[in-house]
């Protein structure tokens, strides 16, 4: 029987611990390799509690080719899903060679030890700033790439890479899905986004700001050739993007080379209008100012999901209050994170 076993790497960070949540509850087993630089083991003990299943944690660096092969030595693995890297855009600007290490060679590093013990499935987590400043919305798959950063750049090279790979070997079944704004939690509220120091992104801000956390949430430009000046993203709940996971591990036995897929709603909405909607939904004021634009920005920037739709039978199901209430619940249950 072919094993019915994932290999999550950075599986303890935000959208790893919600995938494999539903991977068990899909009836997959799941061993997890993190080396835990961006979470904490607290998240997957978490999950275990939500899930009635126990899951088996390596830490390590995916870079580390004799830790990593003692893993596969030991599991015989039907597929990985690779999320372990780093992710900071702004940082990427500082410390190039750190992003183009952890996340390329780390990949590459992966690639090969999966190569060695003929495991030949992944699900790589790829991102719309592969679209750089879009032309227009919404995005299709076939729109232009290209990076402004150091991080964006990584993910270019990963998808060029995994696509070299399966020209060169049609063993390979590689799908890479480039998600829009993950923002959101488990219903729980046991598990979540935990942002070290101060949030880079826009909805771990809000909710910091309502939780009295941060004095007030500064809104980058109010001048774009929006509807109401700011800028506009495709925000997804993060329970949405790890039921992709799950379907893509469904499929992909059946999808050989590489398949690359936006996952995203299809909606997009504006600074001010999830300001506005976490109020309503919430109850709390949330203080904000608007200040300049803050440097790589785009107006606006939104998927065509349709592909996803019609590749995996996936859609996102959760709206814009369920993403408030679910980050709300998190925040306000977990004040000070794991
Ligand atoms: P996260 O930081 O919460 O999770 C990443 C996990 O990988 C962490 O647990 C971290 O400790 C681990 N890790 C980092 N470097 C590692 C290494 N060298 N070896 C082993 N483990 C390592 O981030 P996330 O939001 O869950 O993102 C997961 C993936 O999705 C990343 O590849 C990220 O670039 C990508 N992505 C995220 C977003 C987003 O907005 N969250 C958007 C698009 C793409
Ligand atoms: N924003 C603010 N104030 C803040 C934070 C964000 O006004 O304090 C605005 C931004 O200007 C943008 C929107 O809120 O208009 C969303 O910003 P985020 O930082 O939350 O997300 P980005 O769209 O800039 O980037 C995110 C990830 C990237 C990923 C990209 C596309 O951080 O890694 O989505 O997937 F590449």
């Amino acid at each position: 029987m072919s094993s019915n076993k994932i290999l999550v790497t950075g599986g303890c960070g935000y959208i790893g611990s919600h995938t494999t949540l539903l991977l068990f509850e899909a009836g997959f087993d799941v061993v997890v390799v993190d080396n835990l630089a961006n979470s904490s083991k607290e998240s997957l003990r978490r999950v275990e509690q939500l899930s009635g299943k126990t899951v088996e944690l390596y830490q390590l660096d995916v870079r580390d080719n004799d830790a990593l092969t003692a893993v596969f030595a030991k599991h015989e693995f039907k597929a990985v899903i690779h999320f372990a890297g780093l992710k900071a855009v702004g940082e990427s600007t500082e410390i190039p060679l750190d992003y183009y290490d952890q996340n390329i060679s780390g990949t590459i590093n992966l690639l090969k030890v999966m190569q060695q013990f003929n495991c030949y499935q992944i699900v790589f987590s790829s991102s719309a700033t592969v679209y750089g400043d879009p032309a227009s919305v919404p995005i299709t798959e076939d729109f232009p790439t290209s990076a402004t950063n150091p991080y964006g750049r990584t993910k270019l090279f990963v998808e060029e890479i995994l696509r070299d790979l399966s020209r060169a070997d049609d063993q390979w079944h590689v799908i890479m899905l480039r998600y829009f704004n993950p923002i959101g939690a488990h219903q729980s509220g046991l598990i979540g986004e935990q942002p070290q120091g101060i949030p880079n992104n826009l909805m771990p801000f809000i909710s910091q700001v309502a939780a009295g956390k941060r004095d007030k949430l500064s809104i980058f430009g109010g001048d774009y050739s929006t509807p109401d000046g700011t800028g506009i993203r495709d925000y997804i709940h993060v329970m949405d993007l790890s039921d992709a996971h799950v379907k893509a591990i469904h499929k992909i036995d059946g999808l050989v080379g590489t398949t690359t897929l936006n996952i995203g709603t299809g909606n997009g909405y504006s600074v001010l209008e999830m300001v506005h909607t976490f109020e309503e939904v919430t109850g709390v004021f949330v203080a904000h100012e608007i200040v300049e634009r803050r440097a790589g920005d785009i107006a606006e920037c939104w998927a065509e999901p349709k592909l996803a739709s019609s590749v995996l039978g996936w859609k996102a199901k959760l709206n814009l209050n369920d993403m408030m209430t679910d980050t709300w619940r998190w925040q306000k249950d977990n004040p000070d994170g794991f």
